[in-house]
């Protein structure tokens, strides 16, 4: 990772991991300082799977304009994509992408990187952005262990 943002960004998540009372604090905190770093990290947000129902997402904690799509089936959506691929899906320009559930009419592409704890995804973190193929490899990995931190302090 390139990007120092990236590295400081991390180890900041990681010492706020280590003494958070609850996850919803954490995710708090992630989204905010993820986009007050990151300014093309337009639309930062966490959908958790809801625990009563494996195949719905449930919008989390976020950083952003509000969005209609609270509740999102893993057959729909990137966000569903991610969850049904066990895997990040990168999406350079959503207007281009018939899976896209429109959340501002300002996003160009979006990240979606899954959540796991003891391998099993258990949601993801979003990420919208204003610009056309905003992400590359470097935002993949940084996200990739932000979403690490958030599983093990689950795991916990
Ligand atoms: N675009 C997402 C929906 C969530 S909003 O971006 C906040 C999707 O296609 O699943």
């Amino acid at each position: 990772m390139d990007n120092p943002a990236f590295r400081k960004t991390l180890s900041e998540i990681e010492q706020f991991s280590a003494t958070s009372k609850n996850l919803l604090a954490l995710q708090q905190f992630v989204v905010d300082l993820i986009a007050e770093r990151l300014p093309y990290y337009n639309w930062v947000g966490f959908y958790m799977l809801d625990s009563n129902d494996a195949n719905t997402l449930v919008l989390g904690p976020f950083h952003g304009t509000s969005t209609n799509h609270v509740r999102i089936p893993v057959s729909e959506g990137i966000c569903g994509a991610a969850v049904a691929q066990g895997e990040t899906v990168i999406v350079d320009d959503v207007s281009a992408d018939p899976r896209y559930l429109s959340c501002s009419i300002e996003t160009k592409s979006e990240i979606v990187v899954p959540i796991r704890v003891r391998d099993e995804i258990v949601g993801e973190i979003d990420i919208d952005s204003h610009d056309l193929r905003a992400f590359g490899p470097d935002d993949r990995t940084f996200l990739e262990e932000c979403a690490v931190i958030i599983g093990a302090f689950m795991e916990k």
